[in-house]
Formats: structure tokens, sequence, C-alpha cells
């Protein structure tokens, strides 16, 4: 009898969280690495919130709370649904877990059969296609490049979709790309989900907050109310209020579904942490003037990356939306061998040669499922990713 399971064997550990780990031991050995592998702003959960915190520890609220949330955080987040995307929902419609990452997954466990096919718009954030995997179903990505602006079109997204097809999982702005679908775009999308009523949709609404210029963030039930009956829309405070740690996702939906999701994570890790749930409460109700500091400051950082990358010779860096990633391609690339003598074959290569030769740490795209790409996290220091983006230079410069 074999010890570990078979589900394991279907599923992969993150790279992300891989490449992260390799910079952190090279960093250890004394090597000067900079990391850009990590998806997490660099800067400190606000003062407001950890006083929140403190207070919840020192009243006393460390014990058990309701399996998915308080019913104060529930509240608050039927208001910041209602406030910022224009969405009705009740307490009882609302799911909070430990993390936007348990959210997404109990929804999958609490609705996938063998055999149900899951449409994930590649590249996409590695967890999508080993938590369907882990939750029984058939991921079916769909290669949404750099033509489209990694978008997926209508057309694309009608085609994936079969008899089969229990969710779509929609991601914008997006993790690896920083895409953002306009409401033009979205509604395109929602167009072909309406004659598809089989179709569930997985909205992951993480980088909400973190738009730039005059792009407008909307949300597939905000766009098409006809799809409100079988939407999950979902969030949580690790980007927008820097909470990474505190580990607190939310999302809102039919209230069958909500329940399912309820008795998935009451028989796994029950409540999130209680005294996290206070500082979401905080988060949520408190000032919301740093969420447009913290976007000016990402969109700077992002004209910065774009601007540096697009001068390194072989890449071609697109200009996102949103989020604090970029997607340059690195097509021109390929086949080349760096000055350190190594041969670029693919876009882990590149990675591996990247970090060995200079010390910079990017996830290959294959991580993500569309390449030859290599993803950079900018939510690092103005000087960090200057002198990263001068190293990929003299690197790309180096390739013959
Ligand atoms: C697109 C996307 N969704 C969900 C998550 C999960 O967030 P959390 O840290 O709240 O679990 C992440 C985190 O990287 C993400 O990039």
């Amino acid at each position: 009898m074999a010890f570990l399971s078979d589900t394991l064997a279907r599923v992969k550990p993150s790279q992300t969280i891989a490449v992260t780990n390799k910079a952190r031991e090279l960093a250890a050995t004394g090597r000067d690495v900079i990391g850009l592998g990590a998806g997490e702003p660099d800067f400190d959960t606000p003062q407001n919130i950890k006083d929140a915190a403190k207070r919840a520890i020192d009243e006393g609220r460390t014990k058990y709370t309701a399996v998915d949330g308080i019913p104060e955080l529930k509240k608050a987040i039927c208001a910041k649904f209602k406030r910022e995307n224009g969405l009705d929902y009740t307490p009882a419609q609302v799911s909070v877990g430990t993390g936007g990452k348990q959210i997404l997954y109990n929804a999958l466990m609490a609705t996938l059969n063998p055999g149900d096919e899951v449409i994930i718009p590649a590249p996409y954030w590695v967890s999508y296609p080993d938590m369907v995997l882990l939750a029984g179903g058939t991921p079916v990505p769909v290669a949404a490049g750099i033509e489209t602006g990694f978008k997926l079109t209508p057309a694309q997204l009608e085609a994936a979709i079969t008899p089969k097809t229990k969710w779509f999982i929609f991601n914008s702005p997006s993790n690896p790309t920083g895409a953002g679908y306009t409401r033009d775009e979205l509604k395109a999308l929602t167009d072909v989900l309406m004659r598809h009523p089989q179709v569930w949709i997985m909205s992951d609404d993480m980088y909400e907050h973190l738009v730039f210029d005059d792009f407008e963030f909307t949300s597939p039930a905000q766009v098409e109310p006809g799809l409100y009956d079988r939407t999950l829309t979902c969030n949580g405070v690790s980007k927008a209020y820097a909470m990474t740690g505190w580990r607190i996702g939310y999302c809102a939906g039919p209230v069958e579904l909500i329940k399912a999701m309820g008795t998935i994570q009451s028989q796994s890790t029950s409540n999130p942490c209680s005294v996290s749930q206070y500082a979401a409460l905080e988060g949520l109700t408190g000032p919301q003037d740093f969420l447009a500091t913290n976007r000016a400051l990402f969109q700077r950082r992002r004209d910065l990356v774009v601007g540096m990358l697009n001068e390194a010779k072989g890449i071609v860096c697109p200009n996102p939306e949103g989020a604090f990633y970029v997607y340059p391609d690195i097509s021109a690339c390929i086949g080349k061998t760096s000055a350190g003598g190594a041969t670029i074959s693919d876009d882990e290569a590149f990675a591996t040669a990247l970090l060995e030769e200079t010390g910079v740490a990017v996830v290959f795209g294959a991580a993500f499922g569309l390449s030859p790409n290599f993803r950079i996290s900018y939510a690092t220091s103005d000087e960090q990713l200057r002198e990263a983006c001068a190293r990929i230079q003299s690197f790309c410069a180096g390739l013959s």
C-alpha cells in the first residue's frame, strides 16, 4: 500500500514559493540577491489595523468564532460590496476564510465532481489548476497571449465551454500579467456566459484596488446582473491592505454555495484567526486613503520597470492596467547563450541563468502556463527595481 495519496501525485508545489526559497538560500550564502518573486506588498500593515488587532487580543477575542466569519465582519463585507462594486449581498451570502486561497479552494471542493471542467485563462495564478486537480476536477487552460494583451477573447471563451464546464475562473487585474479587463471587454465575456447557464463564474478580485491611470475596475456580477445567481465574487484584504500574513479572504454568492463552503471549512480549519478577523474589520471600515497612496506608488514603479525592461535587448514588456506584476515576453532570447555560458533553451533556463549570473530572482513563465515569459513582482523599492532592471539589461545584452 502506498503511503502518500494519489491526490498528491496530481499536484505540484507552488513555483513562486520555490523561487522565493531559492533566492533566500542564495542570499544566505552571502550572494547579493534581489528577489522579485514574491507577490506581496513590501510595506507594513497600516497602524490602525494593527491597533485593532491589539485591542481584539486585549479584549479577549481569542476564542473560536462562527466558522465562516464573525457577524460584524460579514456586515462590513456586504457594505464593501455595495459601496465599491454596487453589489447587494446579505451576510448569509458571505463567507470568510483563511486567505483568498482558502475561499477559492473551499468553493472548488464544495462543487467539483470527477469530470467537471474549469476554464482557466493562461497565464494564470499558479494555484488555480492545482486546486482544481486537488478537488477532483479537470483544469482547462486557454492561452491568452501578448497579442490580446493577455486577455481572453469572447470567441476563445465560447470555444472552451463544453457541457462539462462547471466554472470559469476570472481574474482581473491578473496575477501574473497585471492585465485588467475594461467594462466592455468583460461585458463581451459575460454575454458569452449568459448563453451557457451551466457555467458558474468565480471572479477573483484580489487586485481590485491596484489599478492605474484611468482604469475602472469592474466585476462580472456588476457588469451583468443576469449572472448574479451563478457568480462567486471573491476578494480579500491581503494585497490591498498589506495583510498577507493575517490570512483573511472572503467571498459572496448564492446561499446554497456559501453553506456548502462552510461545511468544508468546518471540517478542515474551522474559523479564520479571530484576531485577524477584527483586523480585517478595521481594514474594511477604517480610513481608506492609503489605498490611493499605494496605487500611486505602484503606478510609479510599474512605469519604471516597464520602461527599463523595454530597453533590454530581446524583451517586450506590455504596460499592465493593474496589480504589481509585469509579464515580459522573451521569445527573442530563446536559443541564445548567456555570458556565463548557459543555453537559454526556455524561460526556466532564462530565469535560472539570470539568478545565477546576476542575482535577480524572477519566476519563469511556464509556472503560469504561458511561455516564453517571466514574471516580475515590482512590490519592492525603486532602488532595488532600478538595480534589478539594470542587471536584466546587461544580462540580455550579453546573450549571443
Ligand atoms: C490572483 C490571486 N488570488 C488569490 C490570492 C490569494 O491571496 P491570499 O494571500 O489572501 O490567500 C493571490 C495571492 O497571491 C493571488 O495572486
